[in-house]
């Protein structure tokens, strides 16, 4: 029985079919590759020393999604597959509710036809819009404030929805924190198209000489040092994570919610100050405006991911900032390189 992984040549995607291979499962991958490369998957294969089978195709497409499900044996599905710019989202809104929407209903109507009931979906902490504190647990009320973040809130009540009339399936709702980090062999990690809206790609680009100076949003937060602070997860553990949703949802637990990270808050500063240490370089910055749309601080309450799946992250604050360097240091063009 296999694992179908949708958008499993991206960042998280790819790291997720590592761990889903050391904890023994088979994986089908499909993917447009409208935001990543082949070359992440053939890296993949080299890391875990043996072929992926691949679909190149539009989970969108209900067409293609059946020719796969009669061809493979699929128990499980995580579907990475979206598109994530929250910029973008606001410039091109149906884009992102045409492509995020679609893709999960075409996903969960062919799912029914093959009577294949397990579903991990990629949402994201950005569903808690301005949260009234931290840390945030997974009760806290939802909204969100661009097309990007409205996708992942609506995919939620649609499957919610599906769910009350479907309680035979199984679906994991996994909120990410912020995925950052790449695998150890330095061979995989984030690539971003153009100039990175993220921190953490900013701050490596920087740091390889790419990028001439990170602006830090906002210095005025009510924060340890008045910038914004966030809760990262290194990739692989969040990776893991899905590894023990999936053993969940075998279970049969019904609808589970779970926040997926570390339940620590690092500032932007201390983000620059950590990365100089790995990197071994000054990063060069400067106090900027706030950005529109950002909030103060967010981290996780990880207590439930930790009590229900036994989710723990492993890795911490240096170990994340050392293995971004170590791809992108390796990887200056991404998979371009
Ligand atoms: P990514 O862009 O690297 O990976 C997504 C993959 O999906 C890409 O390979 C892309 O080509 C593919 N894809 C997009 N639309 C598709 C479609 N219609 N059909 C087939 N393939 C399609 O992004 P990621 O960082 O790996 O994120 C994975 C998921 O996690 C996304 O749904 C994203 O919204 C969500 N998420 C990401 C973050 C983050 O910070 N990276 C945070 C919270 C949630
Ligand atoms: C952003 C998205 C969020 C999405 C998440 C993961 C916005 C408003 N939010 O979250 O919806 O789920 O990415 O893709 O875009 N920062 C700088 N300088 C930079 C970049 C970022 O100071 O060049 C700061 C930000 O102000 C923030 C922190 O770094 O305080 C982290 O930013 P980022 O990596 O973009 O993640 P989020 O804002 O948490």
């Amino acid at each position: 029985m296999s694992v179908l992984v949708t958008g499993g040549a991206g960042y998280i995607g790819t790291h997720t079919i590592i761990e889903l291979d050391k904890a023994g499962y088979e994986v089908v991958v499909v993917d447009n590759l409208s935001n990543s490369k082949l070359t992440g998957l053939r890296r993949v294969e080299k890391i875990i020393g043996k072929s992926i089978k691949f679909y190149e195709m539009d989970v969108c497409c209900e067409d293609s999604l059946r020719k796969v499900f009669a061809a493979e044996k699929i128990n499980s599905v995580i579907h990475f597959a979206g598109l994530k710019a929250v910029g973008e989202s606001v410039a091109i809104p149906l884009k992102y509710y045409e492509n995020n929407i679609v893709s999960t209903i075409s996903l969960v109507k062919v799912m029914k036809e093959f009577d294949c009931r397990n579903l991990v979906f990629s949402s994201s902490a950005t569903v808690y819009g301005n949260p009234k504190s931290v840390p945030i647990n997974e009760s806290f009320p939802l909204s969100a404030t661009n097309p990007y973040g409205k996708t992942k809130l609506f995919i939620e009540d649609i499957l919610r929805d599906y769910y009350h009339a479907n309680p035979e399936l199984n679906i994991a709702l996994l909120r990410y924190f912020n995925p950052i980090g790449a695998h150890k062999s330095g061979t995989i990690g984030e690539d971003p198209n153009g100039i990175p809206n993220n921190l953490m790609p900013y701050i490596t680009q920087v740091a390889i000489g790419k990028l001439e100076q990170l602006s830090i949003y906002g210095s005025d937060y009510k924060t340890c040092d008045g910038t914004g602070v966030r809760d990262y997860i290194h990739v692989s553990d969040l990776a893991n994570g899905h590894v023990l949703a999936i053993k969940k949802l075998e279970t049969a637990p019904g609808i589970v919610t779970y926040n997926l990270g570390t339940g620590n808050g690092y500032s932007v500063i201390q983000m620059v100050k950590a990365f100089e240490r790995a990197c071994g370089k000054k990063i060069n910055y400067r106090l900027a405006e706030r950005r529109p749309g950002d909030i103060a601080e967010c981290f996780a309450d990880p207590i439930l991911a930790k009590k229900e799946l036994g989710f723990e992250a492993k890795f911490g604050l240096d170990e994340m900032c050392e293995d971004c360097w170590r791809w992108q240091s390796a990887n200056p063009n991404g998979y371009e390189s």
